[in-house]
């Protein structure tokens, strides 16, 4: 939900084409987003870490009886991948990603960034992640960083159901939201692009806390965090909603 000079507009149309236009601009602004969005890696790295805290991950190890545990995790709206994808590849020989974008560029540069030796443990599926069927009882964790919020929100809440059914008994979402609720924002020239229409929506702090537990997760965390915005306007701040939440195991 990042910005550009002017906040989106809280406009609650949307459009009957919205995940080609999100798709296009994302091919379009690739590159300037994924430089713009450097400066956030630090945010990304924290709650990534907190994360793997939760896990328990097998030591590094050249044992072939550790090495043959496999853990799963989904990225939807991975983007490039730059830094979520190699730094969890680097947290356990064991942890395997299936990363998903609706972005064409962006699963392109996400191939490049894998480290060649790695790409064994990743995989890709380019498309709407609203349209992913995915094997149940799965994914140890799904990550979701500054993606979901691209749907409308109605779609999220269906998304996180889908999430959670996709995930292990005991396994994490890790996601951030729009810390506002706004049923439709949009921005026509994101990050100061020709290209850069973009679209926004979110249920708010406690909208999204009601989506994510109704979806069956039960939460961890949940953090408001203010991220320094814009190049264009170096002034403006943008609120984001963390959340890291564990589905339970049944009987708990
Ligand atoms: C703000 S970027 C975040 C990328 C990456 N997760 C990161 O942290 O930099 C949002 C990403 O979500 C992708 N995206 C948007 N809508 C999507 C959808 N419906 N399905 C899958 N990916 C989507 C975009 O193409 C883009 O790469």
């Amino acid at each position: 939900m990042s910005s550009s000079a002017a906040p989106p507009s809280n406009d609650p149309t949307i459009p009957s084409d919205l995940k080609s236009r999100i798709a296009s601009s994302y091919d379009a602004i690739a590159t300037t987003y994924n430089a713009f969005t450097i400066q956030h890696n630090p945010i990304r790295t924290h709650y990534l870490s907190l994360l793997l805290s939760h896990l328990n991950l097998p030591e590094r190890t050249t044992d072939a009886t550790t090495s043959n545990v496999r853990i799963d995790m989904l990225e939807l709206g991975c983007g490039a991948g730059n830094l979520s994808i190699p730094y969890l590849l680097s947290a356990s020989p064991s942890i395997h990603i299936l990363g998903n974008d609706i972005s064409s560029a962006q699963i392109s540069l996400a191939r490049t960034n894998i480290p060649q030796h790695e790409n064994s443990r990743v995989s890709f599926i380019h498309g709407d992640m609203t349209t992913l069927s995915l094997t149940p009882s799965t994914y140890t964790a799904v990550i979701a960083l500054y993606s979901i919020m691209h749907l409308p929100r109605a779609e999220q809440s269906i998304q996180l159901q889908k999430a959670t059914t996709w995930l292990t008994p005991g396994g994490y979402l890790l996601a951030n939201f729009g810390a506002g609720e706004m049923e439709g924002g949009v921005n026509e020239r994101w990050l100061g692009e020709e290209n850069g229409w973009m679209f926004w929506s979110g249920w708010g702090v406690e909208g999204t806390k009601k989506m994510v537990e109704d979806a069956g997760l039960e939460i961890l965390v949940d953090e408001v965090k203010l991220e320094k915005e814009d190049e264009v306007d170096k002034e403006r701040s943008v609120e984001f909603f963390w959340v890291l939440a564990r589905k339970p195991i049944s009987g708990e």
